[in-house]
């Protein structure tokens, strides 16, 4: 049966450049609607900038164009780097467009009707010599729980503490540095509480993945807050109808810039719009998203959807974050790799294969492990699957012409590869991306084993042996071919070189079953090169930025005072080793780690766990404030600090090797 589908992937901000965090996301999207779309299945995928809200708009400011300008240039940037990186969407269009409009106000107008909208009074910081309400992320002040100083206005990158900006200490704008000043003004709220039981039903393991649904519980269970969804002027977005300063919040608008896009797109194809978003519609719809946004696609777009009389989501796919050697992407590490650079030192597929290795349908997070990538890159691409073709295209030619047998007499190997289609297929339905791989290298060994048995180099030393020889290199070849229509949706640009080599028409899942006989091929062209190691030490380099260094910074600020000897002597410093490093329930910034100080243990809370996963700390030597007074957090009680360097990214102090647990440092 043909199905109809229409996928997603988040909508990336106008004002920040695409990275290989973000791709994680369009490659996982783009390889199942390609693999979709190779089974047969009408699948439209679109996407679009996000381009409205307060980020845009001061950043419009600063450049000192339009928003409107700007978000112009970021599409055709973002475009070309996602084209470059074969991602191709049916429709990438922009939140900031007619359609999304339309469709914002019609979606406002139902859920008013509906009696979801409710008008009260908020409380927040304005900036008075900005004239403006401030996000947030625009306010920074000393942390009310650790009096950690220059934390931003929701919560404490140190403590991990979240918290309402008006609890901050000593608050100040981000953008001019004055004091806010407390200023009320009506907001517009979806009435979410009210919306509970629908969204008990919807939010469940029918559309979600189990730990998603989990997450969901524990939400529930917390209780649904209404949804601030207006934000005032100025602000660059959509205005409210019959409001003079009130915008959509711009994570109302986003979403809907997914039916934008499809709208879009419909008037082009001549496509039914109702036949996608109608209640009651047979068609799938899809969201590919990042584990950071799930409460805003499984709560608050199903209910908006819902609410509105449109279709809710078939399901809502979410993927884990993208660490580089085990680490947090950094700038000053130079591992916040941008797309771009990538393109500049590396060949696009090969990121495309790495991401489908790594890639499942669980929430986790993914690492890019350079010399995994490097290893993976030359011994599946170049060393197994590219050179069946290069060692079979040569003697073809040579001897035959260029042309594959008429008959085989053992089409065993085809037939093995032939019935691993299903289970390939339903790897790539499933998101279960690795194990497709997985799966593909292994009939890839399978076919080199069978060239390497069966010698076709000395079965053309003898003109006896011509009708084996040829046999064994059309059995290589198709089995190459078969072998590339698996690994299509992950390399398109590969196959369709590959489809030119063969002189065969464009290759999809329903060729699985048939073989190229009595067939000319094409000279083989080289397709992949292997990775010099250097190359990525020339990528970090590329990608680091020089971050203003700490003295420099606070040289504004006033002088630290010099301590005596003395009072150095009273810190008890020493070195600990990490024993176990553990996330912490409720918190995204705290890792739980116990501590080897050598004649005893300790438990440490440090707020680190956006810079190291735990994995990459047990073992590691690290510097404790062990006389440090034990403080009892929401967690539990933390018995020292360990040291680091930094205030952006943070660099774990360690001593040279060779030094033990609970050595005093001195
Ligand atoms: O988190 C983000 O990057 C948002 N721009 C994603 C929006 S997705 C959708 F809802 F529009
Ligand atoms: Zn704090």
């Amino acid at each position: 049966m043909k199905r109809k589908i229409l996928v997603t992937s988040a909508l990336p901000y106008a004002n920040g450049s695409i990275h290989l965090g973000h791709l994680v996301e369009y490659i996982q999207t783009d390889i199942w609607v390609r693999f979709q779309k190779m089974r047969g299945h009408e699948c439209h995928y679109v996407c679009a900038d996000d381009t409205h809200g307060t980020p845009i708009m001061l950043r419009a400011q600063k450049e000192n164009t339009t928003p409107e300008q700007l978000i112009e240039r970021m599409h055709t940037e973002h475009l070309s780097d996602f084209t470059q990186f074969n991602i191709e969407f049916d429709s990438y269009y922009s939140t900031n467009s007619e359609e999304n409009r339309i469709l914002a106000e019609t979606i406002f107008a139902r859920l008013s009707a509906a009696n979801l909208i409710k008008i009260r009074q908020v409380e927040q910081f304005y900036d008075p010599e900005e004239n403006m309400f401030l996000p947030d992320r625009f306010i920074k002040g000393e942390c009310p729980k650790c009096h950690a100083k220059d934390q931003y206005g929701d919560s404490c990158e140190i403590c991990g503490s979240a918290y309402d900006p008006i609890e901050l200490i000593k608050p100040r704008s981000a953008i001019s540095g004055v004091t806010p000043v407390r200023k009320s003004s009506e907001h517009y709220f979806l009435g979410l509480s009210e919306c509970a039981t629908f969204l008990k039903g919807y939010a469940t393991e029918t559309h979600l993945q189990p730990e998603a649904a989990h997450k969901m519980k524990e939400w529930f269970e917390q209780g649904l807050k209404d949804w601030d969804i207006s934000r005032d002027a100025p602000y660059f977005g959509f205005k409210i109808p019959g409001t003079e300063d009130k915008y959509f919040y711009v994570w109302l608008d986003a979403p809907i810039g997914y039916m934008a896009s499809f709208m879009n797109l419909a008037k082009r194809l001549s496509l039914d719009f109702s036949e996608y978003w109608d209640p009651g519609s047979q068609t799938e719809l899809y969201h590919f998203i990042g584990k950071d946004i799930l409460y805003f696609h499984a709560l608050f777009w199903p209910a908006t959807l819902h609410y509105a009389g449109f279709r809710t989501p078939t399901q809502i796919f979410a993927h884990g974050f993208l660490t580089v050697d085990g680490e947090k992407m950094s700038k000053s590490r130079g591992t916040f790799i941008t797309a771009r650079s990538f393109l500049d030192h590396f060949n696009p597929e090969t990121l495309r294969y790495y991401f489908a290795s790594k890639l499942s349908d669980h929430i986790e997070d993914i690492d890019l492990n350079f010399e995994n990538f490097i290893s993976r890159i030359n011994s599946d691409l170049v060393g197994k699957f590219v050179n069946i073709a290069s060692r079979a295209s040569g003697l073809i030619h040579k001897f035959f012409n260029g042309k594959l047998a008429a008959h085989l007499k053992d089409s065993s190997l085809l037939e093995t590869l032939s019935n691993a289609s299903s289970s390939i297929i339903a790897a790539y339905e499933g998101r279960e991306y690795n194990r497709a791989i997985r799966e593909i290298m292994q009939l890839t060994d399978l076919v080199n084993l069978y060239i390497d048995n069966n010698k076709p180099w000395i079965l053309a030393k003898s003109k006896d042996s011509n009708n084996q020889l040829h046999e064994v290199l059309t059995v290589a070849i198709n089995a190459f071919r078969l072998l590339t229509l698996y690994l299509k949706p992950v390399l398109p640009e590969m196959a369709k070189k590959i489809e030119q080599f063969l002189q065969i028409p464009p290759l999809s899942f329903k060729d699985s079953h048939t073989y190229l006989l009595n067939h000319s091929i094409a000279p083989y062209e080289h397709l992949i090169q292997r990775i010099e190691a250097n190359k990525i030490s020339q990528l970090l380099q590329a990608n680091k930025e020089n971050l203003t260094p700490q003295t420099q910074h606070d040289s504004k600020k006033k002088a630290i005072p010099s301590i005596s000897i003395e009072d150095f002597q009273r810190l008890d410093l020493k070195v600990a080793q990490v024993v176990k490093a553990e996330t912490v329930d409720g918190s995204n910034r705290l890792l739980k780690l116990t501590l080897d100080i050598g004649s005893s243990k300790k438990t440490v809370f440090s707020g680190i766990r956006s810079f190291y996963t735990p994995e990459s700390l047990v073992g590691r030597l690290v510097v404790v404030v062990n006389n440090l007074e034990a403080k009892k957090m929401r967690f539990g009680t933390s018995e020292g600090m360990i040291l680091a360097a930094g205030d952006q990214d943070i660099f774990l102090i360690s001593p040279d090797t060779g030094a033990k647990p609970g050595m005093k440092i001195q």
